[in-house]
């Protein structure tokens, strides 16, 4: 039975790179990906996601547009991180020809998804948790129908990486992920969301050494995801972190495989703890906090990584995209 994902994604440029590992994994079977704004505007989501589909052979994949806007502020987008228009120096096919599609639909994809197979999809959020959120108020019983969710966001006892204390996806639409936690409150889910932060995603650096195992032989994807790094890496030795770059999103997406298929590669480990996301602070509007000690009195409403093998990670990565995407070696 093929493992079944939902992708709610915002290409962007670590994105890309967690779609060509999903199309490339032999096990997967990507049922649907959600187009939500974050990185770039929620429009332009969904024509990289168009693009990308055709350059990763598989064009007819269902995928929606999400929501416009987060639930309760204006979208800011970050293109100096990834670039005009969300591929760094990369072009995609049709990326900037109009999507024609319905915004807002990405919520019921979710749904439509997780009713089709119960118990077997495993959600996966690489960018704001917008239409997670807005799926969870559209059926209050998608919770209960995921067999695993796994969610990049958050900074814990790490710093951010866009305002001190917080992190991009999170600070984009801070309420979004407040209420998918918040549905796991006392829920005693057998899965809970397991929430992927800064703290080791960063260890998830893609070196020239890695970008160069991984794109070597060229084509048209590794070609355009070369490119796109290319701008990635600058930026992140702009913000003076060296010329590499955190690729936060394939790690999520190799870790949500992995863990479903019970493979043998652990990529990471998580602990349960009560997790909630700070809405009105002046400074730290924003912030995920996890009642490592108990203080709240809560039960546990999430998992969070506490180690992560970004060695073995790359070495599983490199290969797997490689022998569905290189054309040489
Ligand atoms: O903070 C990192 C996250 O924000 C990643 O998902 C990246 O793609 C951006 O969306
Ligand atoms: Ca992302």
């Amino acid at each position: 039975m093929p493992l079944r994902l939902l992708i709610d994604c915002d290409p962007g440029i670590d994105d890309a790179l967690a779609l060509a590992y999903a199309f490339a994994h032999p096990q997967v079977s990507v049922e649907g990906i959600v187009a939500t704004g974050g990185n770039v505007s929620t429009e332009q989501v969904g024509r990289n996601i168009r693009g990308l589909l055709h350059l990763l052979g598989v064009p007819h994949t269902r995928w929606e547009l999400g929501a416009m806007n987060p639930l309760a502020q204006a979208l800011t987008t970050t293109e100096e991180t990834h670039g005009p228009l969300g591929t760094g120096y990369a072009s995609l096919p049709g990326q900037q020809e109009p999507t024609g599609k319905e915004h807002g639909r990405g919520a019921e994809l979710w749904v439509e998804a997780a009713t089709r197979y119960p118990g077997e999809l495993h959600g996966l959020v690489l960018g704001p948790s917008t239409n997670l959120a807005l799926a969870i108020e559209l059926d209050p019983t998608l919770t209960s129908k995921l067999a695993s969710l796994h969610i990049m966001g958050g900074a814990l006892n790490h710093r951010g990486n866009t305002m001190p204390t917080t992190e991009w996806n999170v600070h984009s639409d801070p309420e979004a992920l407040s209420r998918v936690l918040a549905a796991f409150d006392n829920t005693g889910a057998a899965c809970l969301p397991v929430l992927c932060p800064l703290d080791h995603t960063e260890n998830s650096l893609m070196t020239p050494g890695r970008r160069a195992a991984l794109t070597a032989g060229g084509g048209a994807l590794l070609d355009a995801l070369d490119l796109a790094l290319q701008f990635y890496m600058e930026f992140h030795e702009s913000d003076g972190l060296g010329f590499i770059a955190h690729v936060h999103d394939p790690f999520v997406t190799a870790l949500a495989v992995n863990s479903a298929l019970d493979s043998d590669l652990v990529l990471a480990q998580s602990l349960p703890v009560a997790l909630d996301v700070e809405l009105t602070g002046s400074l730290t509007r924003g912030q995920t906090i996890a009642d490592w000690l108990g203080r709240w009195g809560r039960e546990p409403n999430a998992r969070a990584l506490v180690s992560a093998d970004a060695e073995t990670f790359f070495e599983h990565f490199i290969a797997t995209v490689r022998a569905r995407y290189a054309v040489a070696t």
